[in-house]
């Protein structure tokens, strides 16, 4: 089935102590009946002790990235398997600051897929075109590509563990934002390319998440519209009224 989420990429922001400041407030204003599955990302060192603060809520915990192998001389790195050690189930994998800053191939990208995979672990799978790839026409080969050298070498058993996040690297951190009908145009064509590849069931089943300068007040009306099916925020998701806001627009 279908889901609504809205996932907050915490990036590279928020000690110990503004961690658990920013959970507790999420945790006493996010309204329970909200439709939406609420995610958040904090880094690396805090997200044990934000499982910890989130258990019994109904937020859950992502990573932002993994280590592709089991364990080994990987200095600095992080496995599926500590993950998991700590609670964590979901993780961030493809963001566009992951490919340009941290050099991240579709293969390397893929390998990282399958790991989380065998680890029977969520992934949110960030892809998304450049300014340039816009300009010349080019942003529909761009993404497909991203999709099929990096997500559709997996089994169809795997989609249910598979959120897209649709992120235009131009909208990322810039306060420009894809239009809603931009964001349709391009979800409509990302499910479409699923369907060719996978079948109707997973194009219809699969959630597609919009990224890049959401805000409270654009979250809205992309969020109406039919194949976006929530959001991946990053600025606005550090500060709690923001967040809670967009994760109401939904
Ligand atoms: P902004 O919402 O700050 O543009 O970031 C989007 C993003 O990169 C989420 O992963």
């Amino acid at each position: 089935m279908r889901k609504k989420i809205v996932a907050g990429n915490w990036k590279m922001h928020k000690n110990a102590a503004q961690t658990k400041d920013l959970l507790n407030q999420l945790l006493s204003e996010i309204p329970a009946e909200t439709s939406a599955h609420v995610f958040v990302a904090p880094t690396f060192i805090n997200l044990a002790s934000a499982v910890e603060n989130l258990t019994h809520s109904n937020i859950s915990v992502a990573a932002q990235n993994v280590h592709q192998a089991e364990s080994g001389a990987f200095t600095g790195e992080i496995s599926a398997d500590m993950l998991k050690s700590v609670g964590v189930k979901t993780v961030i994998l493809g963001h566009s600051e992951r490919r340009s800053i941290f050099h991240e191939t579709d293969a390397l990208i893929a390998s990282k897929v399958n790991t989380a995979l065998v680890h029977d672990m969520t992934v949110i799978f960030c892809f998304g075109e450049e300014l340039k790839d816009r300009q010349s026409g080019n942003h529909f080969n761009i993404v497909e590509n991203q999709l099929r050298d990096g997500l559709f070498h997996i089994q169809a058993k795997d989609w249910e563990k598979i959120v897209l996040a649709y992120e235009p690297v131009w909208a990322i951190g810039t306060g420009e934002t894809a239009s809603p009908d931009q964001a349709q145009e391009m979800h409509e064509f990302i499910r479409e390319t699923v369907r060719k590849a996978f079948g109707s069931d997973i194009a219809e089943d699969v959630s597609i998440l919009y990224g890049g300068s959401v805000k409270p007040d654009n979250a809205k009306e992309i969020f109406s519209k039919p194949d976006v099916d929530g959001g991946l925020i990053g600025g606005a998701a550090l500060n709690a009224k923001d967040f809670i806001s967009i994760v109401t627009s939904i």
